[in-house]
């Protein structure tokens, strides 16, 4: 079967129904497009699982605060439809603003995780980007109605976020994290790569090798884990990132953040670290799970 491209919420419901006369299972992949092999392998982790597959495209200007890139964000429509075809993908959802927010962004119903969660971090330096998240999310989930939903690692509290949101409000849909896909060089694939010129392109990997630096000297006992956030910050900066937004070691279900590694949690993927540094205007995020 081919590609269908669905830009209204009726004919995606017709879609939808006519899987589910057929007892076919389906899986959502939800991006806001700029497709890259970190979206691709979303897209196979849930071809893997599923009859079906749905791409939803959809740069959610819920999400975005004043003065972030909302309107330079890169949109690539067409390349995106060539991609999902060689994967074969079944379906790409590609709504309007106005279809997807018919009573206009202010007159949208949100949904909202505790700041607890969201009020950590990201949500600490973008206020209200998690409650457009959850709401366009929770809204992808009711129009598509799958049996699993796909998100990549790389946005780790977004991931917390959303699998906060499916437990707290029972929603009939199984989360799966798939890991982050890299570049050769280590680097964390991200639609916002592109913002980077050639020499900030070079700089870029040192954020990965610092996670693997921190990773190792936090194996070693006795190791003071704000001292070792500091050391990595510092090189990041001696690297020629203009900023450190935050580098913490955090305790994966709350993220709080944890000074003190306790040895025998080590093995379960019970830590995790956090870093968002900038070479010049543009935020990279990554992380590494201890
Ligand atoms: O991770 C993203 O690309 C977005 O935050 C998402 C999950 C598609 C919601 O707009």
């Amino acid at each position: 079967m081919s590609l269908q491209v669905i830009q209204t919420l009726s004919s995606l419901q017709q879609l939808v129904a006519e899987w589910r006369n057929q007892g076919l299972s389906i899986g959502l992949v939800p991006t806001m497009g700029n497709l890259h092999q970190g979206h691709l392998s979303l897209v196979e982790a849930a071809q893997a699982e599923c009859d079906k597959v749905v791409v939803s495209i959809f740069v959610n200007p819920l999400q975005f605060g004043e003065g972030e890139d909302f309107d330079s964000y890169p949109r690539t429509y067409q390349q995106d439809e060539e991609r999902l075809r060689e994967i074969s993908a079944d379906c790409v959802f590609y709504p309007s603003i106005q279809e997807m927010y018919p009573n206009g962004q202010q007159g949208q119903t949100l949904v909202q995780v505790p700041s607890l969660l969201t009020g950590l971090l990201e949500g600490a330096l973008r206020p209200g980007h998690f409650d457009g998240v959850t709401t366009v999310v929770m809204k992808l989930f009711n129009m598509v109605q799958p049996d699993v939903a796909v998100f990549g690692q790389k946005d780790f509290q977004q991931c917390a976020v959303i699998q906060k949101m499916v437990e707290d409000l029972c929603v009939p849909v199984n989360i799966r994290i798939a890991p982050i896909a890299r570049d050769e060089d280590g680097l964390a694939l991200s639609s916002r790569n592109q913002y980077l010129d050639a020499s900030q392109r070079q700089i870029a990997p040192v954020l990965y090798q610092q996670l693997q630096w921190m990773s190792k000297e936090l194996l070693n006992a006795n190791q003071k884990v704000a001292e070792v956030c500091k050391k990595a910050s510092e090189n990041l900066l001696n690297a020629g990132f203009s900023q450190v937004d935050y580098i913490q070691v955090c305790q994966v279900g709350t993220l709080l953040t944890v000074d003190l590694i306790e040895s025998e949690k080590l093995s379960c993927n019970y830590y995790v670290i956090l870093v968002v540094a900038r070479l010049g205007k543009t935020r990279l995020l990554d992380n590494l799970l201890l």
